[in-house]
């Protein structure tokens, strides 16, 4: 996908804000992180956290690197939004890491979540979620006002879609 897909796919995610601290959880080699700085500005703090050092190496600028692993307690707090995308379905027991990835969001902040619109998982997207099942595992981790943002067709497992939630 091209930058300006990406950035169009969790646009309405940030409402416009502009600003603030932000953390993208699982980030890669960081096209969602990119696309979230541009919407959120050159004021933003943004954390890129992945467990893979390599995928994060060329990020920088108003970016901050972290190499962790989010299913493990991560000394982040009072963030304006987190950001997962394409990474929640690495994860089987998505609970209790949602639930510490809640606590790290100030109250009215958000969860922009982006996944593959598919309940089949296979050896490169093993747990996936389609958009009505990510409805109810939000609000079973505290989450409110779930709602769609986008979905667009995805070569892998046929969609992709964005989703928010708050705090
Ligand atoms: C499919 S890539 C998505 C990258 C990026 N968010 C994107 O959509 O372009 C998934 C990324 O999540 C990372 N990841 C998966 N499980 C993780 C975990 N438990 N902690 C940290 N990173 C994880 C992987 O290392 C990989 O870089």
């Amino acid at each position: 996908m091209k930058h300006d897909d990406l950035v169009d796919l969790i646009r309405d995610g940030v409402a416009g804000e502009r600003g603030g601290r932000w953390a993208d959880l699982g980030a890669g080699e960081g096209a969602f992180t990119r696309a979230l700085a541009d919407l959120l500005g050159p004021e933003a703090s943004i954390v890129a956290v992945d467990r893979d050092a390599s995928a994060l190496r060329g990020l920088g600028g108003n970016i901050e690197t972290r190499v962790a692993d989010f299913t493990r307690p991560l000394d982040l707090h009072d963030l304006d939004g987190v950001l997962m995308a394409n990474s929640l379905h690495f994860v089987r027991d998505k609970q209790p890491v949602l639930e510490s990835v809640r606590r790290m969001i100030t109250p009215g902040g958000r969860l922009i979540v982006v996944e593959y619109g598919a309940d089949r998982g296979n050896p490169w997207v093993p747990y996936p979620f389609v958009y009505a099942r990510w409805e109810k595992i939000a609000a079973q981790a505290g989450f409110r006002k779930t709602r769609l943002l986008k979905t667009v067709p995805s070569r892998w497992l046929g969609s992709m879609y964005s989703a928010v939630s708050e705090t």
